[in-house]
């Protein structure tokens, strides 16, 4: 099976990677990297044009990390340009802004446009990917909370941060997270470890809360359709009871997500003869 575990260099200490940022337009992607790298913010909203590349140095343990940095464009207007770029990563970066619920929801097609372009190539689990739910310092505007974002990225197996590249505020811990995980990966034969992989509930799991968060009436949250029978509306709330128990699911967000269906079964079921 193939890998992207990169090829070391004659110094068997020193290790070479690449990693990608991915998210929509204007959702911090550069400032992040800018806040590690030259520890400034810039306030002004410069676009990305295509791609922008740099190089940096780090030091995890006794391994010297040289990291090249592609900064991808959210805009869907360099789709062309920024297609090239998305093969032998080692990590990446997942970007959204916690004000703007689209560019959460937007994670999932941002992955279905890297496993298209990555193709055959396509090893998700030979790459790091690390979600930063950033701008946690509009306290104000926030939307999507943390419980909601940690569903996410952790369901999948990847890393959780909230970052402020405005204020600082996680960013050299996420940071250092990424590239010691890409360096375990590495020392591990190119294999995402176990220990991360796992994160103790389902998918299936963490997007039934998802979808019953965001669900817009009782019927909805059940997931049958509006005038359905007594015995419809049982049969639903059983299956997600057996899914969410608080005894069987860990996930974060499953014990609200139990007593909303709880509670969505109980009326329905008084409207109904
Ligand atoms: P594209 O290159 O178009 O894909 O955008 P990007 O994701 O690289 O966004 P960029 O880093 O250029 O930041 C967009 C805007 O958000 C800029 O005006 C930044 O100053 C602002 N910004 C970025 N991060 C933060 C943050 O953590 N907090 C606040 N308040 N603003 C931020
Ligand atoms: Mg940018």
């Amino acid at each position: 099976m193939e890998t992207n575990v990169p090829k070391r260099r004659d110094n068997k200490k020193s290790l070479r990677v690449k990693v990608i940022s991915l998210g929509n337009a204007e959702v911090g992607k550069s400032c992040i990297i800018k806040r590690y790298c030259e520890k400034r913010f810039v306030p002004k909203y410069l676009a990305t044009i295509g791609i922008d590349y740099g190089v940096t140095k780090v030091q995890v343990r006794d391994r010297e990390i040289k990291v090249n940095i592609f900064d991808m464009a959210g805009h869907p207007f360099f789709y062309e340009v920024r297609n090239e770029f998305y093969k032998d990563s080692q990590g990446v970066l997942l970007v959204y802004d916690v004000g703007l619920r689209e560019s959460f929801d937007a994670l999932d097609s941002w992955l279905g446009e890297m496993k298209q372009e990555m193709g055959s190539q396509a090893n998700m689990d030979s790459i790091v990917f690390i979600v930063c739910a950033n701008k946690v310092d509009l306290t104000k505007r926030r939307v999507v909370d943390e419980g909601e974002g940690r569903l996410w990225a952790e369901s999948r197996g990847f890393h959780y941060f909230e970052t402020s590249a405005q204020s600082g505020e996680g960013i050299n811990e996420m940071f250092q997270a990424f590239f010691s995980s890409i360096t375990d990966m590495c020392e591990n034969g190119g294999k995402r470890p176990v220990s991360e992989v796992s994160a103790g509930f389902t998918k299936e799991q963490a997007d039934t809360i998802r979808r019953i968060r965001n669900s817009k009436d009782s019927w909805d949250m059940l997931g049958v359709k509006p005038g359905a029978t007594r015995e419809e509306v049982n049969k639903a709330y059983r299956k997600l009871a057996v899914l969410l128990h608080p005894d069987k699911c860990v996930a974060p967000g499953s014990e609200d997500a139990f007593k909303a269906v709880v509670n969505a079964r109980t009326s329905l079921l008084k409207n109904i003869k």
